[in-house]
C-alpha cells in the first residue's frame, strides 16, 4: 500500500471514528491515537523520508492535509460535545418540572362500613351515648340466657349459630354487649356497642354470615318507651336526612317487653315511597335487668339493635351486601 493510500484510509478511519464518539474520554484516546506523539498522523510523516524523491512534494502536502485536517475535526468535535453536555444539563433541568403533580402513592381509607360505625358513634355521642364493645366469641349466658331467650327459642337451635364447641359460639347479635355493661356497671347506663355478629346464613343480596350491628342500651330511672321513639327517630334523622319518617311496629324479643321494630320511610326518585326495616327495639325486659342485679321496681330502660349493612345499602343505594365484603377496591374507592 502507498504512502498516499494510507493517508487517505488513516483520514476515512480517523473521520468515521469521530462521528461516533460522544465521551471525552472517547475523544481523547481518538486524537493520542491520529494526533498524538506516536499517533498515525506522526509515522505517515516520519515515511515521507523513506519516499522517492519526485513524489515527496504531493506526499507532504497530502501528510499537512491530513494533519490539519483532523485537527480541525478534533478541535470541532470537541465543542460539539461541550455544546451537547451543556445542552442536556439544561434539558434535564427542564424535565425536573417541580409544578408538576406528581405520583400519588395510593393510599387506602376506611371502609365504608368502618366508616359508617364512626359516624353512628359520633351522632349517638351527641346524644350523650358511650361506645362499649364485647367480644365476639361469647357464651350461652350473655348471647341467651341472660337475655332471657329460653332453650326453648328458635335461636337457640345449633344449627342456626356458629357454635365452637358445646358453650362457646361466635354472637348472633351485639345485645350481648347490653348484658357485658349492665354487668360492670351501675345504672345510668348510656351505651352503643357496634360490632360483628354472625350467623350461618345462606349468602345472598341481602344476607351474609357475618354483618354488623349497633346495639343501644339505656337504663336509669324513669325511662320511658317516648325516650326510645324520640332517641331512634332522631337517630335516623341525623344519619339519613331531616326528611325521613320512621315508624314503630309492634313485634316480640324475648329481651324486651314491650318490643317493637323499627322502620324507616324512604322517597324514591319516581316518586314511590317504602318502609324499610331497620332492626328491633323495646323496653329492657324485667328479667335481663333481675339477671344482671338491677332492681325492676327502680330502673327501666330502652334498647335496641340495628343492621348496618342496612343502613349503609339504604343511604348509598348499594343493591347487593356481597359488594360491601368483596373486598373490590373499585367498588369500595368511590366512598
Ligand atoms: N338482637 C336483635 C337481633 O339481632 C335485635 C334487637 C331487637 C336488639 C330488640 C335489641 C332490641 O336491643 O331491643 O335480631
Amino acid at each position: 500500500m502507498s504512502l498516499l493510500d494510507d493517508i487517505q484510509a488513516i483520514r476515512a478511519a480517523a473521520t468515521e471514528a469521530l462521528g461516533t464518539i460522544d465521551l471525552a474520554e472517547t475523544l481523547e484516546e481518538w486524537r493520542i491515537k491520529y494526533l498524538g506523539s506516536k499517533g498515525l498522523v506522526k509515522s505517515a510523516m516520519q515515511r515521507l523520508k523513506e519516499a522517492p524523491r519526485e513524489e515527496k512534494p504531493a506526499l507532504g502536502k497530502a501528510a499537512n492535509q491530513l494533519k490539519v485536517a483532523l485537527t480541525e475535526a478534533f478541535e470541532a468535535h470537541k465543542s460539539k460535545l461541550r455544546a451537547a453536555l451543556a445542552g442536556g444539563k439544561k434539558k434535564t433541568k427542564a424535565k425536573l418540572d417541580v409544578t408538576l403533580p406528581g405520583n400519588r402513592p395510593k393510599i387506602g381509607h376506611a371502609h365504608i362500613i368502618s366508616q359508617t360505625v364512626s359516624e353512628i358513634c359520633e351522632i349517638c355521642a351527641r346524644m350523650g351515648f358511650e361506645v362499649a364493645y364485647g367480644p365476639e366469641v361469647e357464651d350461652e349466658l350473655h348471647n341467651f340466657i341472660a337475655l332471657n331467650i329460653p332453650e326453648s327459642h328458635p335461636a337457640r337451635d345449633p344449627l342456626d349459630n356458629f357454635y365452637l364447641y358445646p358453650g362457646a359460639m361466635l354472637r348472633s347479635q351485639t345485645s350481648t354487649v347490653q348484658i357485658r355493661v349492665m354487668e360492670n356497671t351501675t345504672p345510668p347506663v348510656r351505651i352503643i356497642a357496634p360490632g360483628r355478629v354472625y350467623r350461618p346464613d345462606t349468602v345472598d343480596a341481602t344476607h351474609s354470615f357475618m354483618f354488623h350491628q349497633v346495639e343501644g342500651l339505656y337504663v336509669d330511672e324513669g325511662v320511658t318507651m317516648a325516650d326510645l321513639k324520640t332517641t331512634l327517630d332522631q337517630f335516623c334523622k341525623a344519619y339519613f336526612g331531616p326528611e325521613v319518617e320512621t315508624r314503630f311496629r309492634p313485634s316480640f324479643f324475648p329481651f324486651t317487653e314491650p318490643s317493637a321494630e323499627i322502620d324507616v320511610l324512604f322517597h324514591y326518585d319516581d316518586g314511590s315511597t317504602r318502609w324499610i326495616e331497620l332492626g328491633g327495639c323495646g323496653m329492657v325486659d324485667p328479667n335481663v335487668l333481675q339477671a344482671v342485679n338491677y332492681d325492676p321496681e327502680k330502673y327501666t330502660g330502652f334498647a335496641f339493635g340495628l343492621g348496618i349493612e342496612r343502613m349503609v345499602m339504604r343511604r348509598h343505594n348499594i343493591p347487593d351486601i356481597r359488594y360491601l365484603f368483596e373486598s373490590d377496591v373499585r367498588f369500595l374507592h368511590q366512598f
